[in-house]
């Protein structure tokens, strides 16, 4: 696939202490210290200010088998501070190539996408990493923590990756207790639950203080009741942090959280409403 050759940031004294090798993991481009713009005042109304994200017909296709495969066409929506906004559609219609050009680790054929107002669609790699990083944390549907890290280290990468202005530990001790886990800190993620492991992960997501998360579908490989904890997390961040989330699901029990729904189908936004808890603050 053409999309942006991404490598992990420097991943700081811990891993050099910790791990015998490189981590495989496709590591979330979370971290950078500056992370400035984040959030501990309550969300502003949506449609004020500068959005958040901005795609304006954004085109996504690619080369495959002498013909141009279409994975998004002329996708256009605009996203403002404290907005949950959940991005359906079938298994195939495109969310997480969606999430790719958002985020900036895939790269738009056609159109833009703005990150609080400055266009990454253009950027080169090395433009792009600071942007992305003091922008965007990241989820995945697989945890993607690494294996041989405490819970607390893995919290710690992106703080050291992003030599954050205070103490990495300290920091790592107050996200962890944010989501509910100061009573793992030492845990690895195999002595943890897979909600538990989630919980870890967007605690590393929200490490720089990033005011837009973005999930790949977070709820994919947790039972109902672990992925019912981990939503009612993100929905208390949104309230406490004033973050802006955007979530890839096809699971309709991440839709009842939902201030706003987006709807693919065939890479084609085909429904932009309002959800069931629109309105909410
Ligand atoms: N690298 C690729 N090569 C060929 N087809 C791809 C590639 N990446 C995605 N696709 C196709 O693009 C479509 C959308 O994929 P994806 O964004 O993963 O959808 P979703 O996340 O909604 O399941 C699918 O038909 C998929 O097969
Ligand atoms: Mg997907």
């Amino acid at each position: 696939m053409a999309a942006r050759r991404w490598l992990p940031a420097p991943l700081g004294p811990i891993l050099s202490r910790r791990a015998s090798s490189s981590p495989k993991q496709n590591w979330p481009a979370v971290s950078v210290a500056e992370a400035g713009a984040a959030a501990s005042a309550p969300p502003a109304p949506s449609g004020s200010g500068t959005p958040v994200l901005e795609v304006r017909h954004l085109g996504r296709s690619l080369p495959l088998g002498g013909e141009l495969l279409e994975i998004l066409r002329d996708v256009n929506f605009s996203i403002h501070r404290g907005e949950f906004v959940t991005l359906a559609g079938p298994s195939g219609s495109g969310k997480s190539t969606l999430l790719g050009c958002i985020t900036g680790l895939d790269s738009p054929t056609t159109g833009q996408v703005l990150l609080n107002g400055t266009d990454i669609s253009s950027m080169r790699e090395s433009q792009l990493a600071g942007i992305r990083n003091r922008t965007v944390g990241m989820v995945f549907q697989a945890f993607n923590l690494i294996p041989t890290l405490t819970a607390q280290e893995n919290v710690e990468v992106p703080l050291y990756a992003g030599n954050w202005r205070g103490s990495p530990s300290d920091r790592a001790q107050e996200l962890l207790g944010l989501v509910g886990l100061s009573h793992r800190l030492e845990h690895r993620p195999s002595q943890l639950s897979g909600g538990e492991q989630q919980r870890v992960a967007i605690a590393r997501a929200l490490a720089t203080e990033p005011p837009l998360l973005v999930a790949d579908e977070p709820t994919g490989n947790l039972a109902a009741a672990q992925g019912k904890e981990v939503l009612d997390l993100l929905w208390s961040l949104r309230e406490r942090l004033g973050t802006t989330l955007v979530i890839a699901t096809h699971d309709r029990t991440v839709g009842g959280y939902a201030t706003r729904w987006l709807q693919l189908a065939d890479g084609e936004l085909t429904s932009d409403s309002p959800g069931p808890r629109a309105g909410s603050r």
